[in-house]
């Protein structure tokens, strides 16, 4: 496995790579890996002659600077994983190689980053969609892998792809889940003993509100039993849930305003936030 921390010498690496045939599948992360990552690594080296996996916490995203600062970071433990998995480069750059003094280039999506993530962490997605570009741009990917958990993500990267003319496909890859339905995610690692149980309300909230709707019941009833559930668990609060088109984000009073629906929550156990979703079907 090849570990290169510096932009130059990944571009020469890749150029000496590819040849006629050859494709390339980019895994971006911001490390402290577990295996929903690994799953999307995965899926990249059964798709691609060689899988590029980014690592780097990429401050422009965050706009809560105690989250920057607490976000877990394993760089040994998870380039020892990655090898195991059998990932083929891994590109882990310092804040100076991927931004030259200050990041200025902001991103509006319209209505797509108005709701949900969007709306709760403003400037967010201008960040994500600022560093993932720029991995776009300097590992110039055939396909890009992304997972569902961070559908909103998925959307909006969809969008910089197509307005950008990125020549490359992206692919979305299925929540991986802790047995007891937790969604994995680096920021499990900061919960304690009893909030790691008490995390497991989101995905038990979006289960119960998935059947009612299915039994025809309606979104506000649906809001109304998450709340409710929620409210029950001492230490742990509900930011928003919820149900959205999953092709615009459009949110939704109604399920049959979209052909696909998907229902999205977010909150804290403790000070960790955590977000989740559902396909309606
Ligand atoms: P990060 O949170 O590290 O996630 C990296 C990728 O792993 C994302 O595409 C995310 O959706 C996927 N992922 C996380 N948990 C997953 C799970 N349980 N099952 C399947 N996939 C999962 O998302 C980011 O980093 C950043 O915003 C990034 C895109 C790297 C830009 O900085």
């Amino acid at each position: 496995m090849e570990i290169f921390k510096k932009i130059a010498p990944l571009k020469a690496f890749l150029k000496e790579f590819r040849t006629v045939g050859d494709t390339i599948g980019l895994v971006p992360t911001m490390g402290a890996l577990h295996n929903g990552h690994l799953s999307l690594i995965d899926t990249s080296k059964s798709q691609n002659s060689l899988t590029v996996c980014s690592i780097y916490v990429n401050p422009t995203q965050f706009n809560n600077p105690v989250d920057l600062q607490k976000y877990p970071r394993n760089l040994e433990e998870d380039v020892k994983l990655l090898q195991k998995v059998g990932c083929d480069v891994v590109f882990c750059p310092s804040n100076e190689e991927m931004y030259t003094g200050q990041a200025s280039l902001k991103f509006d999506f319209g209505a797509l980053d108005k709701v949900m993530e969007g709306k709760f962490r403003p400037g967010h997605f201008s960040g994500v969609a600022l560093v993932v570009s720029k991995f776009f741009n300097i590992v110039n990917p055939d396909r890009a892998y992304f997972g569902q958990k961070d559908w909103q993500q998925f959307a909006i990267i969809q969008q910089v792809v197509e307005e950008l003319k990125f020549g490359l496909t992206l692919h979305s890859v299925p929540t991986l889940r802790e047995a007891d339905g937790l969604a994995m995610s680096s920021r499990n690692l900061r919960l304690n003993e009893q909030e790691r149980l008490k995390a497991t309300i989101f995905h038990q909230s979006l289960l119960a509100a998935q059947e009612n709707l299915r039994q025809g019941r309606k979104i506000t009833d649906a809001k109304k039993l998450v709340e409710e559930m929620i409210k029950k668990v001492p230490g742990v609060t509900l930011e928003y849930f919820e149900v959205a088109d999953s092709k615009n984000l459009n949110v939704l009073e109604f399920v049959n305003e979209a052909e696909k629906p998907i229902l999205c929550i977010a909150g804290y156990v403790g000070d960790v936030r955590l977000i989740d979703n559902m396909f309606l079907k």
